[in-house]
């Protein structure tokens, strides 16, 4: 959800304008994509990176974190969504780790689309983390020698194993990066980089990213297949 920053420096404004308006921008989509009957939606965020910013900036963020967590609860209940986070969320503020626990238990029975928050996450720290736990799993089994992973070991010790990997990863503000978010997902996923500042981000940018989504021949590295059929 890039671009929050400039949206605000274009108007003047402070870069926690950006973000505030960022989450109407939130709430537009997760909305378009629930009644689209999306499986899956996951929305980067905060980065592991992102504690480098100004305190000011990460205590905003935090805060509106929790208001969102706090506000949209109801709404997404109604919608069927179920909620969770995703990412080293221990180290957030025992705050936001609270409100996240109770919005997650009280969309657990949504049977709809899935919510996942990327909070202090990383791909880089996600794949180290499975690693680790692939690890400290084998040495309870008493297996310290050596261990050995494939990629189903792996897959079973990220964040949330079972979310499908995406087929779409859209980034908004232009940069051409994926920014260590999903790096392992996003292996065969198709990417759609749009100029729209995240702000400004809605339901017809989406309709445009998918719309060219389902245009694309996906191979993953093997022979042609028409994007959104299996
Ligand atoms: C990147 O834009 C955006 C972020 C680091 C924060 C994203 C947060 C929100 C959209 C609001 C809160 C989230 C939820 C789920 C309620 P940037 O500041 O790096 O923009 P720039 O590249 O223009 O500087």
């Amino acid at each position: 959800m890039d671009g929050n920053g400039r949206w605000a420096q274009r108007r003047g404004k402070p870069r926690i304008a950006g973000h505030l308006a960022g989450v109407s921008a939130v709430r537009a989509t997760v909305e378009a994509c629930a009644r689209l009957g999306l499986e899956a939606l996951t929305l980067y965020a905060f980065s592991t990176e992102n504690w480098k910013r100004p305190q000011t900036e990460v205590t905003f963020l935090m805060r509106l974190l929790r208001r969102f967590l706090r506000e949209e609860v109801e709404l997404m209940r109604r919608q069927n969504i179920r909620l969770q986070g995703m990412g080293r969320l221990t180290a957030l503020p025992p705050a936001v780790q609270r409100d996240l626990q109770a919005a997650t238990e009280a969309t657990a029975a949504g049977t709809g689309m899935v919510l996942t928050l990327a909070l202090n996450y990383g791909g880089r720290a996600e794949i180290v983390d499975a690693c680790n736990a692939r690890w400290e799993e084998a040495r309870r089994q008493g297996q310290t020698e050596t261990v050995t992973m494939t990629d189903r070991d792996l897959q079973a010790h990220l964040y949330s194993p079972h979310l499908p990997d995406p087929d779409l990863l859209i980034r908004t503000g232009g940069e051409m990066r994926i920014s260590n978010f999903l790096l392992w997902q996003c292996a065969y996923s198709e990417i759609w980089v749009t100029p729209v500042l995240w702000p400004d981000f809605r339901g017809q940018d989406l309709s445009r990213a998918i719309e060219d989504f389902q245009g694309r021949e996906r191979r993953y590295g093997g022979l042609a297949q028409v994007a959104g059929q299996p």
